[in-house]
């Protein structure tokens, strides 16, 4: 049997507040980081690389952000499911972007 990755996002969209409503900027984010690994985003400026891995750290509030869909697995818990308090005091996310 495959080993479950530490960090498993399934399908993550993100949008955001504008004037005119509200824009998606991430269409399905995945990515699967087993523990001992390291990841790059790569992609062009504005294809969504920190908004992702804001995402992923439950940053969102933070940047008036709000997630559509998706699932943030983190050994094996739905992060997506826990109440937030400030990620950005608990895990010093912040300094990571
Ligand atoms: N706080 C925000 N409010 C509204 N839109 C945002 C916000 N932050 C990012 N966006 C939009 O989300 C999209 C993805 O931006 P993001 O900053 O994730 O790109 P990036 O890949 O990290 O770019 P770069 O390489 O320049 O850092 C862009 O269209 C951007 O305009
Ligand atoms: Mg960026």
């Amino acid at each position: 049997m495959m080993k479950e990755a530490m960090l498993s996002v399934k399908d993550l969209k993100v949008s955001f507040y504008k004037d005119t409503g509200s824009v998606q900027v991430v269409r399905g984010f995945d990515m699967d980081v087993n523990k001992g690994e390291i990841v790059g985003v790569l992609g062009e400026s504005g294809s969504g690389k920190t908004v992702s891995v804001s995402g992923i750290l439950r940053l969102m509030d933070d940047m008036e952000g709000f997630y559509d869909t998706g699932e943030i697995l983190y050994e094996g818990k739905d992060i997506m499911k826990l109440k937030r308090k400030k990620p950005s005091d608990k895990l010093g996310a912040k300094r990571l972007l």
